[in-house]
């Protein structure tokens, strides 16, 4: 059986949290999309774990996979590796042979393209991992997979035709100087280093048979999304999106596993309490303008610790939007939620949430489907009375009943309007402060 976790909104929705709690049942993690660019912080035996490629099951002795949907930087990957085993671990990561290798003049464009795109108000604000221009060389067939670090003379061969076309675009088109990053020989070294390094370490798999294989034997898989719906390539607020789908069908797409069989197990949507984003665009429902706004903003973000965990820039603040957890939740058909970060609203008079739009002198319960009109939008806000600061440990130990009632309003609200259940809350970091109704593999 499978459990998916998916971002319901701008990333960050602390689903790291949430495979961790389901990771416990589970025997394998995999990752379906996305790279570097995600960062996830597991708290474990009182140590704290950031990372952005080790699946987070990975660090609790379960099986790691990457899946052909990831873009994976190795080098990041055998750093966050060593790192894990100099503090004791032992991690079993897999990578799929099909997931295709950001290589060094990946990031060198992603700065580039950035910046071009900066005089047009177009620019995503990307993580300057290369994502994006790995999934782009990926769709336009001249990408590097992990299969090809396995076989010298098909990576040579590879190199030879994609790296001139990199070198053109970067002199001739933005009339720069392409460095290192591009030399073929000094690449194919570092990058067949990591290809036996792989081989030796047994690291490489088919993704979408080791996946097939370990459910027929009846072990349970978790199908781990990155970043969020919101910032879909195709269900996203295009063009400030990351270039994957992190809605559920890239679980399908980014493992080899079929639909069916992803639909046969639980599609778990994941929720923060209010809205966080890094990067550009618009957001309708963002803390900001008048001063009282910037203050409440500043406060959620220091009681939320909202600071990117991958560049470290703190995040835009905003409150709850429902018509974004609409789409999601059709999206991704979610049959579980689960709900983070309550405990940081906590304290407050009053609790927001933008139930609708004004659009067009009428009101619209979804997202509409260009940013443009996106950011046209107008939230309807709904009110909620604020809950009292508690004692998060020893609610999440008394279970659901012990949240203060304001707090269980307001969840739900949210259950009701996306016609979801509640599985699971989180008021607080580490994984004991979480209060589970529902365990999928149970
Ligand atoms: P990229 O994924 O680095 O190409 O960045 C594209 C957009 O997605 C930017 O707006 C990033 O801030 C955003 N993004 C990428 N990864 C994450 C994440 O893990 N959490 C939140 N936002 C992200
Ligand atoms: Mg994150």
């Amino acid at each position: 059986m499978t459990v998916t976790i998916v971002g319901a909104q701008l990333g960050d929705e602390g689903k790291g949290g949430i495979v961790d709690l389901y990771g416990d049942a589970a025997d394998v993690v995999a990752r379906y999309q996305g790279g570097d660019n995600a960062g996830h912080t597991v708290v474990h035996g009182g140590e704290e774990y950031r990372l952005s490629l080790v699946p987070s099951g990975a660090i609790r002795g379960k099986v790691g996979v990457l899946g052909n949907g990831c873009v994976v930087n190795p080098q990041t990957l055998f750093e966050e590796i060593d790192r894990l085993r100099e503090r004791g671990l032992e991690p079993d990561v897999r990578v799929a042979e099909r997931a295709h290798v950001i290589m060094p003049y990946h990031r060198v464009l992603d700065g580039i393209e950035e910046e071009a795109k900066e005089d047009d108000d177009l620019e995503a604000g990307t993580t300057g991992r290369g994502i994006g221009p790995t999934y782009e060389d990926k769709v336009g067939r001249r990408g590097v997979r992990f299969g090809d670090l396995l076989a010298p003379e098909v990576f040579r061969d590879r190199l030879n035709y994609v790296v001139p076309h990199k070198r053109t675009l970067v002199e001739e088109v933005f009339g720069m100087e392409a460095g290192e990053e591009f030399d073929i020989d000094a690449m194919f070294e570092k990058y067949r280093a990591y290809g036996k390094r792989l081989e030796e370490e047994d690291m490489t798999v088919n993704a979408g048979e080791f996946l097939k294989d370990r459910i027929e034997q009846d072990e349970r898989v978790v199908l781990e999304g990155a970043q969020g719906t919101s910032i879909d390539i195709d269900h996203g607020i295009y063009p400030y999106v990351t270039s994957s789908n992190p809605t559920a069908g890239g679980a399908c797409t980014g493992t080899g596993l079929g639909p069916t069989v992803v639909g046969q197990g639980e599609i778990v949507g994941v929720i923060k309490a209010y809205l966080s984003r890094v990067g550009t665009g618009p957001l309708p429902t963002e803390l900001e303008g008048d001063k009282e706004s910037k203050q409440l903003a500043e406060y959620i973000r220091e009681e939320g610790g909202e600071y990117g965990t991958v560049t470290g820039r703190p995040r835009r603040v905003g409150w709850l939007d429902m018509p974004m957890l609409r789409h999601a939740a059709r999206a991704s058909g979610f049959t579980g939620l689960a709900v983070n970060h309550l405990d940081v609203l906590a304290g407050l008079d009053e609790v927001q949430v933008g139930h609708a739009y004004d659009l067009d002198n009428g009101t619209v319960d979804t997202m509409p489907t260009t940013t443009e009109r996106w950011g046209q939008c107008e939230p309807v806000y709904r009110s909620f009375e604020g809950w009292p600061e508690a004692d998060w440990k020893t609610v999440a130990e008394d279970g659901y009943s012990a949240l203060p009632g304001g707090a269980r309003a307001y969840l739900e609200y949210i259950s009701t309007e996306l016609e979801t259940p509640v599985y699971a809350v989180g008021v607080g970091p580490n994984r004991s402060e979480s209060i589970v109704r529902v365990r999928p593999f149970e």
